[in-house]
């Protein structure tokens, strides 16, 4: 009779422990699709890179003037003749921060001496092509820049502006 209930207690131990080690698996499996479910969902990025960034109204940004947008990691240029154009701020050589010197009115970049112009074209190697570009447009007087697709190119060409 004494022995049935040492039985009865063993297989209890084991029971709770299987219990145990079975909540605890829920709950890390819980914790992982918890984690992947939040990696998988869609980030909200309007207003910074990889996502639409409405830079302001065509009229703030007078001609022949360059701003950073350091969210966006773009520079928008409104060229002399009233174009606008979008660059990525990476340096087309090894990838570093170009940084725009409105006393000399052309982009540098700090790593190998790069230099652009003001539409992004190289001045002085090593970079080997010009500044990389982002779509854009205005829409009700609104310049906005879709910085979630990278248009590369070679050089400038006066196609490449967008006016209003
Ligand atoms: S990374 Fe810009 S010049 Fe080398």
């Amino acid at each position: 009779m004494t022995e049935q209930t040492n039985d009865t207690t063993k297989l209890s131990r084991r029971d709770f422990l299987k219990l145990g080690v079975g909540a605890l698996s829920a709950l890390a499996l819980l914790e992982v699709g918890g984690a992947s479910l939040m990696f998988l969902q869609p980030r909200s990025l309007e207003g910074e890179f990889g996502g639409q960034v409405i830079a302001g109204l065509v009229d703030s940004f007078p001609q022949g003037s360059v701003v950073e947008f350091p969210d966006g990691r773009f520079y928008l240029i409104h060229a002399p003749d009233g174009g606008f154009l979008a660059v990525y701020r990476r340096c087309t050589h090894l990838g570093c921060t170009v940084e725009w010197q409105p006393d000399t009115n052309h982009f540098f970049c700090p790593c190998h001496a790069s230099s652009f112009d003001i539409v992004g074209d190289v001045e002085n190697p090593p970079a080997p092509r010009a500044l990389d570009t982002f779509p854009l447009t205005i829409d009700a007087g609104q310049v906005i820049v879709d910085t979630s697709t990278i248009r590369t190119r070679d050089n400038f060409t006066p196609e490449q502006l967008v006016y209003a």
